[in-house]
């Protein structure tokens, strides 16, 4: 399983077992630098390690742990001396593969390195790439936002996909309330982005802020996990699933939970029959819905969809759902409307208008067809009402989430209609 055990001077004793017992960031990089992919640098059990600046993976499938896997206090320490300097995050590793970090503590030490306001998380990996495993970590007392922060990467290209986040031992992780310059001391246990991941099996102890954030992150299961609260500190909640990430479209949330959301970025699910919110500081928002209605990203959503001719007939419904909180929707009243779902009440961006009179409803019996020729048009009971006039020339209807938001293009891909002249 494991390709290369790198080892270096200092550590040469035993011929069977090399491993690092002391030195600093300076030392592992080295390794990992020098040793390139696959590398592996395995720490002595019980080791001290103090470091003053980060350490870096710097290639596909490097693998930093303690040496024989233990799972308890005798996996080696990592702990920051920041020497009153800005460093905060103690492991960093971003658009690499099969990165694996396990069996080690990792140990921010805010008390001694103070609190640092926009101070990364104790560990900040992922990013794109495939394959991430973190498990049996500890991480501690950030200075920071977060111990562990799972990173998205690119929404389109480069995405992280496919990370294992498994049996570690969280927190504690930041403080209740802000300093006297009114910057919040919280952080989260797990700050989760990756799409397609697993979250399972961790003990989150004391998070200040969420016990397990999740950035859209669509496709991850977050299951078996236990979160219990800090004796000391309030937090804002156990699991969170914030708007504020590439991923986090809440455009699929039921339109209640969209208006929470956009409360407060902290929206946390409060089941009813649970004790009060004793443990929570004053950003949280109650929501009184199940939890299937708390998280619901589909993203990520796309930023255009396509249709070809006789591809798009409907009666009325949601025409296009897209990336950043933009809906079509063709409306009961026959009016196909392009909304900014961002704010509680939704901007209307552009419509097509041709309602039908006195405020009726034609329910099912209107309909939105890109037609064979080409032509879109909106029919009530059959009766044309609204139509883009691309008849014998549209070969292509695109729905967009910037404007122009609708354009219908011919063969040549040239714009013949668009809602920038309608
Ligand atoms: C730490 O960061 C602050 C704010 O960015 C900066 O003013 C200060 O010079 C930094 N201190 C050190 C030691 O780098
Ligand atoms: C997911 O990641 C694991 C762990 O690195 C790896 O063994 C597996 O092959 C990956 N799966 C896919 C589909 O890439
Ligand atoms: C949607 O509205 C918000 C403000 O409510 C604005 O910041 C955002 O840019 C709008 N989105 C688009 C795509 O215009």
């Amino acid at each position: 399983m494991i390709s290369r055990i790198l080892w270096i001077a200092g550590c040469i004793a035993s011929a069977a077992a090399s491993c690092i017992s002391q030195g600093d960031q300076r030392t592992i990089n080295s390794v990992f630098k020098s040793g390139g992919a696959g590398t592996v640098v395995q720490l002595c059990p019980t080791a001290v390690i103090t470091i003053t600046g980060t350490i870096q993976f710097t290639a596909d499938h490097q693998e930093l742990s303690t040496q024989g896997y233990p799972t308890d206090n005798t996996r080696a320490i990592i702990k920051l001396n920041a020497q009153g300097g800005n460093a905060s995050t103690l492991i960093s590793g971003s658009y690499l593969s099969g990165i694996r970090l396990l069996n080690i503590q990792v140990d921010g030490d805010r008390a001694g390195n103070g609190f640092l306001s926009g101070g990364g998380a104790n560990i900040e990996v992922g990013g794109g790439g495939n394959g991430l495993v973190v498990s049996h970590v500890a991480s501690r007392n950030p200075r920071g936002w977060s111990c562990l922060h799972i990173i998205e990467g690119g929404i389109s290209s480069n995405v992280c996909t496919n990370a294992t986040v498994t049996n570690n031992d969280i927190g504690p992780c930041g403080q209740e309330g802000t300093n006297a310059a009114g910057q919040g001391r919280w952080a989260d246990g797990i700050s989760f982005a990756c799409t397609h991941s697993l979250v399972s099996g961790n003990k989150i102890t004391g998070s200040t802020d969420g016990g397990i954030v999740i950035f859209g992150a669509p496709g991850t299961r977050v299951t078996k996990n236990t979160l219990t609260s800090s004796s000391t500190n309030k937090g804002f909640g156990a699991i969170v699933h914030s708007p504020n990430a590439a991923f986090a479209d809440d455009a699929s949330c039921p339109y209640a939970t969209q208006l929470l959301f956009n409360q407060s970025p902290h929206f946390s699910y409060w089941k009813a029959g649970l004790k009060s919110p004793y443990s929570l500081q004053s950003g949280f928002v109650q929501a009184i819905q199940e939890p299937y209605y708390f998280i619901c990203p589909t993203g990520p959503l796309p930023s255009t969809q396509t249709f070809g001719p006789n591809g798009l007939s409907m009666a009325p419904g949601t025409v296009a759902q897209l990336h950043d909180n933009i809906l079509i929707t063709y409306q009961t009243d026959n009016n196909l409307v392009v909304y900014n779902t961002s704010s509680a009440s939704w901007i209307p961006e552009w419509a097509s208008g041709h309602t039908l009179p006195n405020g009726a409803s034609c329910g099912r019996t209107c309909d939105l067809v890109f037609q064979g020729d080409g032509n879109l048009v909106t029919y009530a009971n059959g009766k044309a009402m609204w139509e883009t006039y691309t008849n014998g020339k549209g070969k292509k209807l695109v729905f967009r989430n910037r404007a122009p938001w609708i354009e219908v293009l011919d063969a040549s891909g040239t714009v013949i209609w668009s809602t920038a002249s309608a």
